[in-house]
């Protein structure tokens, strides 16, 4: 865990808490890595909303706006649970790179239809990443940021929801 933070941070920024010093680190560290994974999940997300293309554009533009809209909302409440707790956060768009574990996607183009299937897989394992932290919470006890997450994890499957129907073909296949 040392390699994923290695700011140690002002004793100024050490907020108190009753958790314990190993539990808020545990549970900063896990929060930390959702907040990179949903800061390059908004990103992509706004990346194939400005370069979506095709029969769906309108309805594919505006999914991946509102989804967009929701990932950035969490972005500020998670950062803001890790200081609650007394820990520190992100800085800076190469502190997400650093902590990051979803992949960029910076190709010239991208079908309409991968742009959904990659957003859905992304979802989901921001769904499993947050799942993860909950599990930390749980055992340390943090009701509050374990609600947080649930709230959230709600949010992330119905990204995922309305990305698997958006993507399906017109037919009853299912595919
Ligand atoms: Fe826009």
């Amino acid at each position: 865990m040392n390699h994923a933070t290695p700011r140690t941070g002002s004793p100024r920024l050490a907020t108190p808490t009753d958790l314990g010093a190993n539990a808020a680190k545990d549970i900063a560290a896990a929060l930390n890595a959702v907040l990179a994974d949903s800061f390059a999940l908004y990103l992509k997300t706004k990346n194939f909303h400005w370069h979506v293309s095709g029969p769906h554009f309108r309805d594919y533009h505006l999914l991946l706006d509102e989804q967009a809209d929701q990932i950035f909302a969490t972005t500020d409440v998670i950062a803001e649970r890790v200081r609650k707790i007394g820990q520190t956060t992100l800085r800076s768009i190469g502190d997400i790179s650093r902590h990051q574990r979803l992949s960029d996607n910076d190709a010239a183009y991208v079908e309409p239809s991968d742009m959904l299937a990659e957003l859905r897989e992304d979802n989901q394992r921001v769904v499993a990443a947050m799942r993860e932290a909950h599990d930390v919470c749980d055992e340390h006890n943090d009701v509050a940021t374990a609600s947080l997450l649930e709230t959230f994890i709600d949010d992330a499957e119905k990204r995922v929801w309305f990305l698997y129907e958006a993507g399906r073909k017109g037919d009853s296949s299912g595919h």
